[in-house]
Formats: C-alpha cells, sequence, structure tokens
C-alpha cells in the first residue's frame, strides 16, 4: 500500500500491454494525483473522477461526440478504400452526433429498446441462454466466452433486429470488422479483409432493409425502417446509409460488452465464494449483483469526447480540437462515490450508482437489455449448474489489448450440472 501512495502518473504508461491488461493501480494514482492527465506525448486527456465524467456529460457543446473519423480508424490504404468506395456512404447517426441532431436518431431508438419491450422479452432471453446451455451443460466443462458469452447477445439482437439465424456466423464476422477497424491495429491484409467484410454487411443488410420495407414484420429493422425520424426539416424515413449506421452501432456496441460482463462477472463470483454463496442464497440479489459486475467490469472503459473550444479542467488548460478520454473504469472506481471501490460487494447499496452505460445524452439505450441478458444468465446458470471451477491449467485469465473496451480472451470452466428443477436456494455452491 505504501508503495502505491509514493506512485505518480508518470511511474505508467497507459499504452503499455502490462498496464492496458491491469490498470486499476495507475487508474487509483490518477483518481488522485491528476484526475484530468494528460498523457505524455498524446493530445489526449484521461479524466478519471465519476463527478467529472457527469459534469462533462452534461456540456455537449464543450465536450462533443463528433468522433466519427476515429471510429473509422486510420486512413485506408488504397485497395480498402477502393472496397469501402464500391459500397455505401457511412454518414455519422446516435454515437457521433451531438444534440440537436443526436435526438433526431434518438428519438426512435428510445421506442425500439423500451423498458416494457425488453420486459416483454425475458421469457424469450430466458430459452436463448437454456439452449446455449442445453449445448454444453452434459460435458461438465465450456470455454465459457466461445459457448455462452459471445453467442448470447448475438443471438438475442439478430432475433430481435429480424436477421435468419442461419446467418449468425457473419453478424459476428461483421462485428468483429466493425471492432477491429475501431481498434486501428489491423496488418494490412486484415485492412483489407475488413473492408470487405462492412461491405457484405452493408450490401446484406440493405437487402433485409428492402425486405421489411415491403414487407414489414415485428422486429427492430422494421420498426426502424418504416417509422419517421423528425429533423428540423420535416418528417421522413431514414435513408439505407442512416439505417446501416444505425444497425452498425446496435451490433458493435451491444455485443463485446455484454460479452465481457457476463464472463468477468462470472469469474470474480467463480473466485469469491462468499459472494457466489451470497446470490445462492438469494436469487433475488442477482439484479444488484449485474450492477456491482458493470461497476466492476466496465467493459467500456473509456469513451471519446472531442474539445471544441479551449477550457480549464481542475486546473489544467485544454486546448480546442483535444480528445478527452472519460474513463468509465477509472470513475466506476471512485472513491468519494464507492466505500472499498475495488472489493466486490453484491449487496453494495449503490451499486447501480455506476456509469457503465455513461450518463447524460449518450447513456446507452441497449442498458436494459444488457441488464436484461446478465439476469437472466446468472439465474439459469445458477440453477443449472453447480460447482463451477476454473479448469485447471486452460487459463491465462488474460484480457484483449484494446484501449477502448476491456474483456476476458477466455474463461475454461468446469461445473456438474444440477439435478432438474432444483431450486438454487436450497442448495451448496
Ligand atoms: C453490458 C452491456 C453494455 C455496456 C457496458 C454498454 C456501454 C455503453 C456506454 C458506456 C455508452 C455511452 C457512450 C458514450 O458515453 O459516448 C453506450 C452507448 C450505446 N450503446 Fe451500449 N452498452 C452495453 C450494451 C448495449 C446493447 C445491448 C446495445 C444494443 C443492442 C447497446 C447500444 C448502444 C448504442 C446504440 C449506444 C450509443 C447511444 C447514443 O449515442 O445515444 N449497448 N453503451
Amino acid at each position: 500500500m505504501e508503495k502505491t501512495m509514493a506512485k505518480c502518473p508518470a511511474d505508467f504508461d497507459f499504452f503499455s500491454p502490462e498496464v492496458i491488461e491491469s490498470p486499476f493501480e495507475f487508474y487509483e494514482v490518477i483518481r488522485r494525483e491528476a484526475p484530468v492527465y494528460h498523457l505524455p506525448g498524446t493530445e489526449i486527456y484521461m479524466v478519471s473522477r465519476w463527478e467529472d465524467i457527469r459534469q462533462i456529460n452534461r456540456d455537449t457543446a464543450t465536450f462533443s461526440n463528433d468522433f466519427q473519423e476515429l471510429l473509422k480508424g486510420p486512413e485506408p490504404s488504397p485497395e480498402a478504400a477502393e472496397i469501402y468506395a464500391s459500397g455505401y456512404a457511412q454518414p455519422p447517426t446516435l454515437l457521433t452526433l451531438d444534440p440537436p441532431q443526436h435526438k433526431v436518431y434518438r428519438s426512435l431508438i428510445n421506442k425500439v429498446f423500451s423498458a416494457k419491450r425488453v420486459e416483454g422479452m425475458r421469457d424469450y432471453i430466458e430459452q436463448v441462454v437454456d439452449e446455449l446451455i442445453d449445448e454444453f451443460i452434459d460435458s461438465g466443462e465450456c470455454e465459457f466466452v466461445r459457448d455462452f458469452a459471445t453467442p448470447l447477445p448475438v443471438y438475442v439482437i439478430a432475433d430481435q433486429l429480424g436477421v435468419p439465424r442461419k446467418d449468425l456466423r457473419r453478424i459476428k464476422a461483421w462485428s468483429d470488422a466493425f471492432a477491429s477497424r475501431l481498434g486501428g491495429m489491423a496488418s494490412a491484409e486484415e485492412e483489407v479483409e475488413n473492408a470487405r467484410l462492412i461491405v457484405e454487411y452493408q450490401n446484406y443488410m440493405a437487402g433485409i432493409i428492402a425486405d421489411r420495407r415491403e414487407n414489414p414484420q415485428d422486429d427492430m429493422i422494421s420498426d426502424l425502417a418504416n417509422n419517421l425520424i423528425k429533423p428540423p426539416e420535416g418528417e421522413r424515413l431514414m435513408t439505407v446509409e442512416e439505417l446501416l449506421s444505425m444497425i452498425e452501432q446496435l451490433l458493435v456496441a451491444g455485443n463485446e460488452t455484454t460479452t465481457s460482463a457476463t464472463t468477468g462477472g462470472l469469474l470474480s463470483l467463480i473466485q469469491l465464494s462468499d459472494q457466489l454463496q451470497a446470490l445462492l442464497d438469494d436469487p433475488a440479489m442477482i439484479a444488484n449483483a449485474v450492477e456491482e459486475i458493470l461497476r466492476l467490469e466496465s467493459p467500456s472503459a473509456g469513451l471519446w469526447r472531442v474539445v471544441t473550444r479551449d477550457v480549464e479542467l481542475r486546473g489544467v488548460a485544454i486546448p480546442k480540437g483535444s480528445l478527452l478520454m472519460l474513463r468509465y473504469a477509472a470513475a466506476n472506481r471512485d472513491e468519494q462515490v464507492f466505500d472499498n471501490p475495488e472489493v466486490m460487494d453484491v449487496c453494495r447499496h449503490n451499486a447501480d450508482d455506476h456509469i457503465a452505460f455513461g450518463y447524460g445524452t449518450h447513456f446507452c439505450p441497449g442498458a436494459f437489455l444488457g441488464r436484461k441478458e446478465m439476469q437472466v444468465a446468472y439465474e439459469r446458470i445458477l440453477a443449472r449448474m453447480t460447482n463451477i471451477r476454473l479448469a485447471e491449467g486452460k487459463n491465462d485469465l488474460t484480457h484483449w489489448p484494446n484501449m477502448v473496451l476491456r474483456g476476458l480472451k477466455e474463461l475454461h470452466i468446469t461445473f456438474e450440472p444440477r439435478a432438474a428443477q432444483a431450486a438454487p436456494a436450497a442448495m451448496e455452491a
């Protein structure tokens, strides 16, 4: 502890593999010593305190989400650019727009993702969860990321969008291509492959959009394609390009985040038997446990803002044009807000004060859905599996090297199936 106290931000290189893998000491030091920290050699200022991030998210005029160019990643090579030119244009829609334009798209997405609609999906999510568990329950082991946590949100969003299940593999490949482009670390061949997959996504989805305009169904693409948006110049349907951009965001924002939170949470429950026992004793605590898991995992570890004018934050002068990195993962361990912030406590009274879904204008519209998927996942896992352990010798418990998203690469577990119909509260861990 004394050693930690003596450290200063310059002792850490945020971009080093070690800090990206295990950033929590760095977060503690910057929250205390430099809550608005200019990352050396960059134009990036990292904000790590909970209250500061909330404050910044209230001022969208100064701290803009207009980072569309950043999302597209580095300038494509001529070969990749040629492939992109053969596809559809990529206009900014939700995440990369500021008010008032943001609201034009957000109003529609709020309708599509309402709490009521998600509550109505409970039985359906349970069915998807049970089908996934059925696939591996008898073997007594699984690689949880591959076998459960990845397909769960992909199946749910694809079903909701109305994409046939036979095309699910393609959905995952497209969503990975968008994430890889955003990560900016793709090799020349991967960059061309990403471009190919992204244009393939555009052509495939444009076909589904055209179909749902002709034959509307009870799914999200039909809702998005056939409801009017209301920009100041007058009501109209979205263009195909706008729809492609919206659907892309639903795929990219919802999949890896839910996968990572679900996996990280299960690992913590395996490692902390008292926390697991609390949920077995009282499954009604699972909803609060999900908030605590989101607080600690914060899979959207950081999000960008572009500074639109010279501004001063906590005494740090930030020039116009700089980038802010709102470090949600650091803010969710802010000792000003959470007692013993590094410790998991599924009964924590203010667990849902976390800002893992952001705050304000861009607060995650998929929050109800992500939470519901996680809740149902843990309910059914605890009801159907017992003696869950890490598979010996198979786990290194490392995370994907990524500045924005945090998630375990793999989680190999072993377990025993519970006897059918057994109530978890009556069983031992
Ligand atoms: C555990 C799961 C999830 C986490 C931790 C998460 C986190 C976040 C965060 C932090 C933001 C705010 C971005 C900002 O401040 O700029 C956000 C926005 C967004 N999320 Fe999520 N998300 C999750 C699940 C989902 C799901 C399931 C969907 C949809 C299927 C989704 C769709 C979106 C979209 C479209 C936005 C942009 C909203 C806007 O700009 O108005 N997310 N999410």
